[in-house]
């Protein structure tokens, strides 16, 4: 049976619980408005875990002034559905003042190495948001299991890195992006596509096969390989680029060349009217 809770002493308490069962914890992180990419990532870890607690709370300091935290979709009774298939056994909904319970710039994590680029450059301070509540949330539910999409891929890569520099006692699993049949990352933030919009959308993953597709034919070259992927979002007529890079899939550092060890992944972030999306994919193993 799911359990829904907003304070901290009633996680604990759950998960106390379950760990004088014997259970090992997992954890999956949202902000809520699940779609079928958090129900993968929920039953990775109730494959793998004996208790399963889902987070849903959108988190202020990872938005910019600018973004769009006040029109983020919120919809707890929908995503308390999702997690209950998916058999989640708890969902905790702090309040902002429980994660934040001085100001909201009381203290905060940061993860300089792997912040600076990418999402990093073009939202200032989403990683600082990102590491900070991710920290804060692991220290209320202490669990075995961080399970974290590969769709953020450079977020996966900073909570890892805090993960590590912090010795934080937590495995992160890494679950891959899930897509729409027509390959379409799922993003809470594809409900803000109109129909046209949606269809426009689909040209994130088209750049991303074009790019692998290159590299398959023998392309070792990264600014060819970039060039592919502009050249991709151009013909869409409602797509504005915001970049498309070519980096060392651990490091994030942009890449000259493929081969050579080390493995890559191609990045991109796209305007689709007003929303923002992005998708990535993994050019060679
Ligand atoms: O990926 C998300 O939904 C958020 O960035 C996360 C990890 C839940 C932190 O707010």
């Amino acid at each position: 049976m799911l359990s829904v809770v907003e304070e901290v002493s009633a996680v604990r308490e759950a998960v106390a619980r379950a760990r004088k069962s014997d259970k090992t914890i997992a954890f999956v992180p949202t902000m809520g408005a699940l779609h079928a990419g958090h129900s993968k990532l929920v039953e990775c870890a109730r494959g793998e875990c004996g208790f399963v607690v889902v987070s849903i709370f959108v988190n202020p300091t990872q938005f910019g002034p600018s973004e769009d935290f006040a029109r983020y979709p919120r919809a707890l009774s929908d995503d308390c559905l999702v997690c209950e298939r998916a058999k989640a056994d708890l969902v905790f909904t702090p309040r902002v003042e429980t994660i934040y319970p001085h100001t909201s710039a009381g203290a905060y994590v940061e993860v300089p190495a792997l912040s600076a680029t990418l999402e990093g450059a073009s939202r200032p301070g989403h990683f600082r948001g990102v590491a900070t509540v991710v920290l804060k949330l692991l220290e209320i539910v202490r669990p075995d299991r961080l399970y974290l999409g590969e769709k953020d891929y450079q977020q996966l890569l900073v909570v890892r890195r805090m993960v590590e520099e912090f010795q934080v006692s937590v495995e992160v699993r890494s679950v891959p992006t899930v897509r729409e049949p027509d390959g379409l990352a799922m993003s809470s933030r594809n409900r803000y596509l109109d129909a046209d919009q949606r269809q426009a959308a689909r040209v994130l993953s088209r750049a991303l096969a074009q790019a692998r597709e290159s590299v398959r034919s023998g392309e070792k070259d990264a600014d060819r390989i970039r060039q592919v992927l502009r050249a991709a979002i151009q013909c869409e007529r409602l797509a504005t680029l915001d970049y498309a890079e070519v980096a060392d899939a651990a490091t994030l550092e942009p890449l000259k060349e493929l081969g050579g060890g080390s493995r890559a992944v191609a990045l991109l972030a796209v305007r689709i009217g007003g929303t923002r999306l992005i998708d990535n994919a993994v050019l060679t193993e």
